[in-house]
């Protein structure tokens, strides 16, 4: 597949899908600029290649194929003039519109049209007219087979930018320094079978945390109280238990109540109390953890331990964070609530992705639509003009 490297953009108007489907507060406001500055290194890239002209393009949010004026890219584009230090023309529209003779060009968000999620070839190729060649670097949208990253391949020269490429080096977690631990946490176990079966076959160890534990425990027979699980993946947690990698915490933070203020205990792992909801692992859990981090030379990390959104809940996942931070083996952090729990240590770690939905597809094993558009499609420049 073709990288930026591969690319001559001298004097060329460069069309680049950047996945800026980044947090806003409730007045619209950008709350995390991460995905928007992990973009500049292509965007500077193709600009001190002679590009004419470099048009953005991406999604924001999900307004199912209407105007939502909070999801316009406005917003977006001032975060990106401040991280360019350039003028960004932002422009009303993704399509049908006039091309201004300006360097950088935001479009609007192009979910505004259900075409985009339709990937509707019609769509793609009016967005193929607006340049000469077509850049993806949103790997947080390459499990999305949509118009602007699957479609418009079939239409323009394309490759990835150097986002993608990293997230790709990473991800593929092959080559690895040995010890190999991973350690998956999050609530559900059902959006999780595929990466574990996967993280299965390559892992020394892989510790388990978050609210997902109460389904293996449940499949162990022990009393959960009022933990969430999922029914329907009783069975498959029972057949997972019997491999020997799997390490399961042995003590639980539990409380009455979700909240700030309520009392929380610690109790043995088969001893939830009826009345009580587990929350987080356990101290002695988190240094059973860290022993086994010990050893590992390589750490991938998907899904906060407990649930961090309360302080009192995010004991786990913050010690555990801060003990990779200092660490200096190869740490490797999925995206999405991932990242929002180690942000105060997110560079400290070897690479911190920037893909929820999509790095847990691609750990899974699943070729990504837009990657396989590429490689399908691998028009020549001389071949649309
Ligand atoms: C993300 O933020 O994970 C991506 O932009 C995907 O968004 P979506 O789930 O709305 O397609």
């Amino acid at each position: 597949m073709r990288t930026i490297k591969d690319i001559d953009f001298d004097n060329k108007r460069v069309l680049i899908r950047v996945g800026f489907n980044v947090p806003l507060d409730d007045d619209g406001n950008v709350v995390s600029d991460i995905r928007i500055k992990e973009s500049i290194p292509t965007i500077k890239y193709i600009l001190e290649h002679n590009a004419k002209q470099i048009i953005l393009m991406s999604h924001l949010g999900r307004p199912d194929g209407k105007v939502v004026d909070k999801l316009k890219m406005d917003k977006v584009a001032d975060k990106l003039e401040k991280a360019l230090d350039m003028t960004v023309v932002k422009l009303d529209d993704c399509i049908d519109i006039k091309i201004p003779d300006a360097k950088i060009i935001m479009l609007e968000n192009l979910r505004f049209h259900k075409e985009e999620e339709k990937n509707d070839e019609h769509f793609a190729e009016r967005l193929s007219k607006l340049a000469d060649i077509y850049v993806n670097d949103a790997f947080a949208d390459m499990h999305r087979a949509h118009a602007s990253t699957v479609g418009i391949t079939k239409f323009m020269p394309g490759c990835i930018g150097f986002l993608v490429e990293k997230e790709l080096k990473y991800l593929t977690l092959k080559e690895i320094e040995r010890p190999f631990v991973a350690i998956l946490g999050g609530a559900k176990i059902s959006t999780k079978i595929p990466v574990i079966k996967e993280l299965l076959k390559k892992v020394d160890y892989l510790l388990l945390g978050g609210a997902m534990i109460f389904t293996f425990y449940k499949a162990k027979g022990y009393e959960i109280g009022k933990s969430m699980f999922e029914e329907d993946f009783i069975t498959e947690a029972k057949m997972l238990l019997n491999n020997e990698k799997v390490i399961l915490p042995d003590d639980i933070v539990v409380a009455a109540d979700k909240t700030e203020d309520s009392e929380t205990h610690v109790v043995n792992e088969h001893q939830i109390p009826k009345d009580m909801i587990g929350l987080d692992i356990g101290p002695e859990s988190i240094q059973v953890f860290k022993d086994y981090l010990k050893k590992a030379k390589t750490v991938f990390w998907n899904g906060p331990l407990g649930y961090f959104e309360l302080e009192k809940f995010g004991k786990s996942t913050r010690a555990i964070a801060e003990y990779l931070a200092d660490s200096d083996k190869v740490v490797i952090i999925g995206g999405g609530d991932t990242e929002d729990a180690i942000l105060p240590w997110k560079d400290q770690y070897t690479h911190v992705s920037t893909g929820g939905g999509a790095s847990l597809e691609f750990i899974s094993g699943k070729e990504l639509p837009a990657i396989q558009a590429l490689k399908e499609n691998e028009i020549e420049f001389h071949d649309v003009i």
